[in-house]
């Protein structure tokens, strides 16, 4: 089957710095990938190149089985974009806000208002339709962006952070949606700093720093690749003392601020090394992406 998206060495630098440094990827046709990273990773980069928003310095691009450069105009209508940062009219109702964003894509106002009662639902704002932007929440104006990026009823889904800043209702209604439009064979390209967003929704994932992959999988597969799949994290005082004393036991730690983290096959010989330790917090939960992030990418700020 042809590649929704087909990167190979696509590279972006600005003076003095490599923001996407050759990667290649690739995505199918109804999955939901996801693309990981610290701040300043290259993850807006790497999505504005495949929305023809920024030329490539180097690499190749295609979409649909076509290249992508030089400017594709075809192309356009079959994507759907939800950028980092909201921009919406905030002088437009949110009705009115669909319908200047249908002319982008050369639709008719008619055809527009066509869909927009679906719209509206998808983004739960039908009573909100004649409400001016500016007065929107920040969760409405999300699902807002949302619900416009589909006016053209396109076949590949971009979106640059879509849940940032949003209360976990807000987060689990766009992912119930994101799910649904996935089911119906649209393709989703995304970027999350929320772990926990990119285990339930994305089918593959990508983790880039400094312009460059780490790895790609699954997120099952991601962790069973670089975590032990128990982790036991130990808080309190004395944490130089607690290294020593459990240096001889099975699996990885790593020490953060007040608490160690043993990362592990045998979690029950952790905890039974605990057992009698009143003074310290002992946490047992299974490994996740999260951890799969900083150990990849490293616990120091990035930016
Ligand atoms: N127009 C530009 N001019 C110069 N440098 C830029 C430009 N756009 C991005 N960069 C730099 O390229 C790097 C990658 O930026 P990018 O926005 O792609 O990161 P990101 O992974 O999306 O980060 P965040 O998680 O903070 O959104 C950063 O170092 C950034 O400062
Ligand atoms: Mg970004």
């Amino acid at each position: 089957m042809t590649a929704v998206v087909l990167a190979e060495g696509l590279k972006k630098e600005y003076p003095g710095h490599k923001a996407v440094d050759g990667i290649d990827f690739e995505i199918r046709q109804g999955e939901c990938f996801g693309i990981l990273g610290p701040n300043g990773a290259g993850k807006s980069t790497t999505l504005r190149m495949v929305i023809g928003l920024t030329d490539l310095d180097g690499g190749s691009l295609e979409l649909f089985g076509q290249p992508m450069y030089p400017e594709h105009p075809t192309l356009a209508k079959k994507i759907g974009v939800v950028p980092q940062e909201d921009n919406l009219d905030p002088d437009l109702s949110v009705g009115e806000n669909l319908l200047v964003y249908g002319r982008y894509f050369g639709l008719a106002d008619r055809e527009v208002k066509a869909k927009m009662d679906e719209l509206l639902l998808f983004a739960q704002l039908e009573d909100r339709k004649d409400a001016m932007v500016r007065e929107l929440s920040g969760g409405m104006m999300r699902r807002l962006m949302i619900a416009r990026s589909l006016v053209a009823s396109p076949d590949l889904i971009v979106l640059d952070e879509p849940t940032t800043g949003l209360d976990p209702q807000a987060r689990h209604l766009i992912w119930q949606r994101l799910r649904a439009l996935r089911e119906k064979g649209v393709t989703l390209l995304l970027t999350t700093h929320y772990m926990e967003e990119a285990a339930q929704l994305c089918d593959r994932l990508l983790i880039l720093n400094r312009g460059q992959i780490l790895d790609q999988g699954s997120p099952t597969a991601l962790i069973s690749r670089h975590v032990e799949p128990e982790v036991v994290e130990v808080r309190g005082d004395g944490e130089l003392e607690i290294l020593q004393e459990s240096s001889h036991l099975p699996g990885r730690v790593e020490r953060v601020g007040d608490t160690t983290f043993f990362y592990s096959n045998d979690a029950h010989v952790i905890l039974d090394f605990f057992r009698d330790r009143h003074d310290l917090t002992c946490l047992l939960r299974p490994a996740n992406l999260e951890d799969v992030f900083l150990k990849l990418t490293g616990r120091e700020l990035k930016d």
